[in-house]
């Protein structure tokens, strides 16, 4: 992916979705998955900085190789506002006993113990001022990758996309979604 992010010029998702052409809503059509793929590919080049975590978790282990949903540990995605962020106790159903020697796993082990949660650093953070809600977007079958990009392949997430309001209001229009300030603002 970086690789190819390097390769690829510099594309803004305008640019991607006329590429993608304007027969198929980015959303559903194969030509616009395309052209959402070579934006995200394109915008990786210029990720924002992964902050750094207290514990060294990798998405491409669990998303990835151990193939675990991604619903499983964001368990708020489809019905609420927020994604949120599993627990220690849903790591501990799995590291009470996988990788128990691990340093990063007793580090796990020590907030288990303690029942102190671990104060994960936000990647994604929009204004106070803005209102944005993971579960009409699941329902309306927007994939994660399309805002997330493929978290399952990152060994520390960061964002690849910009999600600032043109960003936004561009996917709504593109998606006959709601344009209306109070949509998106409180
Ligand atoms: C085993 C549990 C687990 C699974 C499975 C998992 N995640 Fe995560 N995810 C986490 C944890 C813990 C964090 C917080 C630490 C971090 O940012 O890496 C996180 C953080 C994130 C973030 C950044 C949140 C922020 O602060 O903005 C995104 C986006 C995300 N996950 C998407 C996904 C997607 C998409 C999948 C499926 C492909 C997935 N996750 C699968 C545990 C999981
Ligand atoms: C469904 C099972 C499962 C869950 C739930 C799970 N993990 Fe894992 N985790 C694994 C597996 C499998 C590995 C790879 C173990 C290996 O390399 O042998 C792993 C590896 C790790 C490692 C790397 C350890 C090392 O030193 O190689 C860390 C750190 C980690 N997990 C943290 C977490 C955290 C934090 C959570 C909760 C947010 C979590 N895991 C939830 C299964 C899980
Ligand atoms: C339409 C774009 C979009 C889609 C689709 C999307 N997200 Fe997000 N996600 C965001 C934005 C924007 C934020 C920041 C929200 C905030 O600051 O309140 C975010 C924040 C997050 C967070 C951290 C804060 C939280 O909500 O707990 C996680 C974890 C996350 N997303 C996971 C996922 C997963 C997993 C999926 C797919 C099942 C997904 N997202 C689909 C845009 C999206
Ligand atoms: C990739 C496309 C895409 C992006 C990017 C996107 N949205 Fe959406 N949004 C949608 C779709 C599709 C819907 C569902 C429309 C429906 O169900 O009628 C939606 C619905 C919503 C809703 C619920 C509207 C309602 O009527 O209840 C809010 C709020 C929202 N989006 C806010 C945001 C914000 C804020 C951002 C940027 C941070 C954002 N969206 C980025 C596609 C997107
Ligand atoms: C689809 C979601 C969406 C809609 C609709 C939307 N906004 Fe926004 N708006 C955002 C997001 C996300 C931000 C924060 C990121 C940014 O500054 O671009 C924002 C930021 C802003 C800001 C602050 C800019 C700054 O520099 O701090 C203003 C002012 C604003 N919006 C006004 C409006 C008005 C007026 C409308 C209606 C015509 C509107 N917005 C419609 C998503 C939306």
């Amino acid at each position: 992916m970086q690789h190819l992010a390097a390769l690829l010029p510099r594309v803004t998702l305008k640019q991607a979705l006329i590429v993608g052409g304007a027969t198929a809503p980015p959303l559903v059509g194969g030509a616009g998955v395309l052209a959402i793929l070579l934006y995200l590919m394109a915008a990786g080049g210029t990720a924002t900085p992964a902050p750094e975590q207290p514990i060294a978790f990798d998405h491409s282990v669990h998303a990835g190789d151990a193939a675990i949903p991604c619903e499983f540990c964001h368990r708020g995605v489809g019905t609420q506002a927020a994604a949120t962020v599993p627990s220690v106790e849903q790591c501990m159903f799995c590291h009470s006993v996988v990788k128990t020697d691990s340093p990063q796993i007793q580090l796990l082990q020590a907030h288990w113990d303690t029942k102190t949660p671990v104060n994960w650093a936000r990647v994604h953070r929009v204004p106070d001022h803005v209102r944005f809600v993971h579960a009409p977007h699941i329902q309306a079958g927007v994939a994660c990758e399309t805002c997330h990009g493929d978290v399952a392949s990152m060994e520390e997430v960061k964002q690849v996309r910009s999600l600032a309001m043109g960003d936004c209001q561009g996917c709504h229009r593109e998606n006959s979604a709601s344009l209306d300030c109070a949509t998106c603002h409180k």
